[in-house]
């Protein structure tokens, strides 16, 4: 009879290790633990905040991002001159899971947290350059006219990727009149040709879709927004979105991107432009190599980590961007303790 096989002592340790958490249940427990944070200062209003309007402000949480989200809402609050005048309404695939870690680090914090079912945009995702984008959630935006009350007739939409560093009462004062739906700083300069493929910009009828803007078609990004809900809604906004989302998955592919290009394609040359100041995007370098990136010349209301790379991640392997150091005062992760000792300080 031949000896058993020898196991290595490594491959042996794996499975006993294996086995011990498929008994225990313990990857299943792990996947949903989230992260813990630490609770922010209390903001309060200053003197001329009684006639402040209430600012609505649209972000969303889920575990990749969240540490990026409370950060975002530190900044806000940081820098507001009324920040009890401000109510966020997030949006989570699961909002039970999220609200305890929101209360957790802002326990006077205006806030809902509403449910954004995934099914409404699975069978219209197509997938992109990064699988980032091609997330449900990262499509909310396209429905918050249908999810958040009536009630709210304006929103600002962040990404969950930035910090602001200004007064958002600014940003919220930007006028839309006469009949805009939406407000975002333009690039102009970027080569809006290269956001849609050779296929797009071949075919009889699709580019016929940006004929008719009241100016030409720019770039702008949709991690900053001003939103007039009530003119998407009477717009049927939603849908239009929808309906490119629907060419892409089913009749040709025209872009290479997430969300962005269906908002280019019903927005683009349409949108009410904002000073660049209030979004100074690409300091997550590319959608593939994530280098560093400097900031674009003038001012600085608002930073904004998208690409592929994040300012937590590079920051906790040790290989921060320069200007990751900007992010890094409104992280709220707590660190097992260290925290605590400093935290008072
Ligand atoms: C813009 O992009 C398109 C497609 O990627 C390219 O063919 C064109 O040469 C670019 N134009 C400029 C001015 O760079």
């Amino acid at each position: 009879m031949p000896p058993p096989m020898p196991l290595s002592p490594y491959l042996a340790a794996v499975s006993l290790l294996l086995a011990a958490a498929f008994s225990s249940g313990w990857t299943l427990h792990a996947a949903a633990e989230l992260p813990r944070f630490r609770e922010a200062p209390a903001f309060r209003n200053g003197p001329g905040c009684a006639s402040a309007p209430t600012i609505h402000i649209a972000m969303t949480l889920d575990a990749t991002y969240l540490r990026g989200s409370l950060a975002g809402v530190l900044s806000i609050l940081r820098h507001s001159s009324c920040p009890e005048s401000i109510s966020f309404n997030f949006l989570a695939t699961r909002p039970r899971r999220f609200r305890p870690a929101v209360s957790a680090s802002f326990p006077s914090l205006s806030f809902d947290v509403y449910r954004f079912d995934p099914a409404l945009v699975r069978g219209r995702i197509s997938s992109s350059v990064r699988r980032a984008l091609d997330q449900p959630l990262n499509y909310a935006r396209i429905y918050l006219a249908d999810i958040l009350p009536r009630s709210v007739h304006r929103v600002i939409y962040f990404d969950s990727d930035l910090v602001v560093v200004d007064d958002v009462a600014r940003l919220w004062a930007t006028d839309l009149s006469p009949d805009h739906v939406l407000a975002a700083p333009e690039y102009c300069h970027a080569n809006f040709t290269s956001y849609f493929t050779d296929r797009f910009w071949s075919d009889p009828v699709y580019p016929d879709a940006l004929n008719d803007r009241r100016r030409s078609p720019c770039y702008f990004n949709t991690g900053v927004m001003v939103m007039d809900l009530d003119r998407w809604r009477a717009g049927g906004y939603t849908r239009k979105l929808e309906a490119w989302m629907e060419v892409q998955k089913r009749e040709a592919r025209i872009y290479e991107l997430g969300s962005l290009p269906p908002f280019l394609l019903v927005f683009a040359g349409e949108v009410k432009g904002v000073e660049h100041r209030w979004n100074q995007h690409g300091l997550g370098g590319d959608n593939v190599e994530g280098l560093c990136r400097d900031l674009h010349p003038g001012p600085v209301s608002l930073l904004h980590w998208s690409g592929k790379g994040k300012p937590w991640l590079r920051l906790d392997a040790g290989r921060p961007c320069q200007l990751d150091a900007l992010w890094a005062p409104y992280d709220l992760l707590r660190r097992d303790g260290r925290d605590d000792l400093f935290a008072d300080i």
